[in-house]
């Protein structure tokens, strides 16, 4: 989904990146500390494919989304999209004419007549799961995607070339398949501040599952997160051999998200009493949302490890929960003594855990407050789901490799510039 991003009214447009790597890149991963030993063996770069590398830019607070650049079309015109885990389609605002869209309608792209998908198409079939019927095969296949609580978007599907530079200095231009957006409704009082999405979920209309299904790289997605922007990939090529905590991604044919589970909480290594709790990994939510019930617990813990402390409750809009301390905070690194490290333990295996330190649930906002960027998921219409977004993301590379089933993580300076 793409909680808390459409946001802002800026729109900035980036140059077309097409990232030349070269062996030094494989130095970022020398910046992964708290190395612990792989579960399982599994090797996935053997065979076909190859890897592509994009650039990120932006941040948890104040732009509440990341974003990289990529060309569509020939020749390519630059977009902006918003990287979502948690959704399986790419979209991009549309010239059609469109409604609601914030773009000028100089940088929207401009679909060309013959490159609408046809209703046929398999993967028009994978984006309308439930009974998708064609009364003409060859009609346009129409989408519409609803995001959980910021609003929705309507259009056409089309494909068109999607020129990458792979890690092997191949270049490639495969034809594929993403919305064109002509009806953008935003419910946040913003309308969206990117381009459009891309789709990064498990579905065959992925963007990962298209360039695997074409051979060009293996169905694996990875990303570094940081205050500063960090890195996209898809492939195998950067998965560590070693120090990559992994989990098995659960399969349920009716959760299409990137899930992991059961996890039990820990808060300073404690027990706290929150046991069998599945959660799905979105780089689309830029906070984290727990269940009523649990995010009650969450709450509890952090105001009573705070009793006796020099914070004080303190009304900020930029988030429901907020502290400020006896001077105004700079930075989360000066309010982080206050605050306890938070684990999910999975599996019940003890070197399972994924740790977030306050740093990955807290942000100081431009008044200087502290405020808790944990959320109550059952208020923001999340249903039964606990989400785990950008903010508690930060500083790991996260791998949800495809190819194996299985989500790792391992911390990481996402900020080494690749050079
Ligand atoms: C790079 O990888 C792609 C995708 O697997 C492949 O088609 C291409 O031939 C490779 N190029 C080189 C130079 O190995
Ligand atoms: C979370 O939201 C639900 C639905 O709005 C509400 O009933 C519940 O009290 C909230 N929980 C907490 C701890 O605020």
């Amino acid at each position: 989904m793409a909680d808390q991003k459409m946001k802002g009214g800026t729109v900035s447009i980036m140059v077309l990146i097409f990232l030349v790597l070269s062996a030094t890149f494989h130095g970022c991963f020398a910046a992964i500390g708290q190395v612990q030993p792989p579960r399982k063996r599994n090797t996935v770069v053997n065979g076909f494919g190859s890897s592509v590398f994009l650039t990120v830019s932006g941040n948890v607070y104040p732009l509440g989304y990341y974003s990289v650049t990529v060309g569509i079309g020939n020749p390519p015109k630059p977009f902006q999209l918003d990287i979502d885990t948690g959704s399986d389609l790419t979209w991009v605002q549309c010239d059609a004419p469109c409604t609601g869209c914030s773009l000028p309608r100089d940088q929207l792209y401009k679909p060309v007549k013959n490159n609408f998908l046809a209703c046929k198409d398999p993967i028009c079939a994978a984006l309308h799961s439930k009974a998708h019927q064609c009364t003409n095969p060859n009609e346009k296949c129409g989408f519409q995607v609803d995001y959980a609580d910021h609003g929705s978007v309507l259009g056409a599907m089309l494909s068109d070339n999607f020129p990458l530079r792979l890690v092997n200095n191949s270049l490639s231009s495969p034809l594929l398949a993403f919305g064109c957006g002509y009806r953008l409704q935003s419910r946040s009082p913003h309308p969206p501040t990117t381009a459009g999405v891309l789709g990064l979920g498990k579905s065959k209309a992925s963007i990962s599952s298209q360039l695997s299904g074409m051979r060009i790289t293996k169905n694996v997605v990875g990303h570094c997160l940081s205050g500063q922007g960090g890195f996209l990939f898809l492939g195998a090529d950067f998965v560590p051999k070693s120090g990559m905590t992994w989990t098995p991604m659960l399969q349920n044919s009716f959760d299409k998200h990137y899930s992991s589970g059961p996890a039990e909480l820990l808060f300073g290594g404690k027990p706290t009493g929150v046991k069998g709790l599945d959660v799905i990994f979105d780089s689309g939510a830029t906070y984290t949302y727990l269940t009523s019930k649990v995010y009650q617990t969450v709450l509890n813990l952090v105001r009573k490890d705070l009793s006796g402390k020099q914070l004080q409750d303190v009304k900020d809009k930029a988030l429901p929960i907020c502290w400020k301390g006896a001077k105004s905070f700079k930075s989360v690194t000066e309010a982080r003594k206050y605050f306890n490290t938070f684990a999910l333990s999975f599996n019940g295996a003890s070197n399972t855990h994924l740790l977030l330190p306050p740093e990955a649930y807290l942000i100081v906002t431009e008044l200087g407050n502290v405020c808790l960027g944990i959320l109550n998921g059952t208020e923001a219409g999340l249903g039964t789901g606990n989400v785990i977004g950008d903010i508690s993301l930060q500083n790991k590379l996260m791998i949800y490799d495809n190819e194996n089933q299985r989500i790792g993580w391992a911390s990481a300076d996402c900020t080494r510039k690749l050079r």
